[in-house]
């Protein structure tokens, strides 16, 4: 690599998180207002422009491309994407997180794409409940994408759960044992207070430290040193393959050793998920067709703005960040 990329705290950034598309096929209820508006096209950056910011990115050093959305699999030709920055010199991990219900029809081409690892949010086995959360989804299609991409022999397929009081808590165990039943890991997530979704969210927070009381009543939990390089800490159940992960933004700040910045559809360079700073690169795409220099200096100067932490706080009433979390992709 021509470069590395140093923040002024001294954190390596190594990984991108790339959301592809600010459009979801779900309006799930703790990402999303019931009337969303989505972006015109012509502020959208092109399949093309995506690749170009991967390729500058993999020059300063970074290996790991995370795409994300919206739904990233909404857009059309996104295994072309996928493929191509397979492709790019540097670029070693290439991984996707999904809501899971475009999965069975696209497996064996991101398997074939060359996507090595795929996250899919899955918060509730219960069918009405998921409609409820995903105010459009159908759980069938999910369940079938889940093991879609398994049997196209993407091994490493990891669930998402948002935990929420009063919605899901009471069915963390069993979606611990769905994921046993595949030998598949789940991370339990702490919800963020990113987007005006429309009602408050208090009353929601989950605590890791009372998910792993919960769990550790059913299920003989080792905590392990294990890392996915991503902010996940992961507890092994003894005899089997699962590994059960907590992203604790609020109660266990992993900002020290964060890795990452994101890139939204419009090609705004967030360089933390809780901080409204951005810089703006695809004006300079657009305004350089030949050269990559500007935009490099670009991604330089955001290092310098990338806060020590989240100051997100577990009080949730009102949204923190104002954009949703669809535009960022977690
Ligand atoms: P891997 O560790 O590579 O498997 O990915 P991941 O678990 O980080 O990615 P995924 O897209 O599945 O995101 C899971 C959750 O982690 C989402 O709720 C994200 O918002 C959250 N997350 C990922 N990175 C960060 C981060 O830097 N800060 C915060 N606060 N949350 C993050
Ligand atoms: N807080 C925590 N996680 C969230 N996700 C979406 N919105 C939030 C939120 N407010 C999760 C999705 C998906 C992942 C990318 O982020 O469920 O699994
Ligand atoms: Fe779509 Fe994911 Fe947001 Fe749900 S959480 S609405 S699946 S982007």
């Amino acid at each position: 690599a021509a470069g590395t990329l140093l923040d002024k705290y001294g954190r390596k950034i190594t990984y991108i998180r790339l959301s592809i598309t600010d459009r979801c096929d779900f309006r799930c209820f703790y990402c999303m207002s019931e009337d969303m508006t989505f972006l015109p096209r012509s502020e959208v950056l092109s399949l093309e422009e995506c690749l170009q910011i991967v390729r500058i990115f993999a020059d300063l050093g970074v290996y790991k491309v995370r795409i994300t959305g919206g739904e990233p699999l909404v857009r059309k030709d996104a295994t072309w994407l996928l493929r191509q920055i397979n492709q790019v010199p540097g670029i070693r991990e290439l991984v996707l997180t999904t809501n899971g219900s475009q999965l069975e029809r696209f497996a064996p081409e991101l398997q074939d794409a060359g996507v090595k690892r795929i996250n899919v949010s899955l918060d509730t086995l219960d069918p009405l409940r998921f409609h409820e959360i995903t105010r459009t989804g159908d759980i069938a299609k999910v369940l079938r994408g889940i093991d879609a991409a398994l049997a196209a022999g993407i091994s490493r397929v990891k669930l998402n759960t948002v935990m929420m009081r009063g919605v899901n808590d009471h069915e963390f165990p069993n979606l611990v044992r769905y994921a046993m039943e595949r030998g598949i890991d789940i991370s339990f997530i702490e919800e963020m207070p990113l987007g005006d979704i429309g009602h408050g969210r208090s009353g929601t927070y989950f605590s890791t430290d009372e998910a792993l009381a919960l769990l550790g009543q059913h299920f003989a939990l080792e905590a392990s040193t294990e890392s996915s390089g991503g902010p996940a800490r992961y507890w092994r159940i003894p005899g089997s393959d699962t590994r059960v992960g907590f992203i604790s933004p609020h109660s266990h700040n992993f900002c020290d050793t964060c890795n990452r910045v994101r890139i939204t559809a419009k090609g705004e360079l967030y360089p933390c998920l809780g901080h409204n700073d951005a810089v703006q690169l695809l004006p300079l795409l657009r305004a350089n067709p030949d050269t990559q220099q500007p935009i490099t200096d670009a991604i330089m100067s955001a290092m310098g703005i990338k806060p020590k932490a989240h100051d997100f706080t577990a009080q949730m009433e009102a949204p923190q960040v104002v954009r949703f979390m669809s535009m960022t992709g977690g």
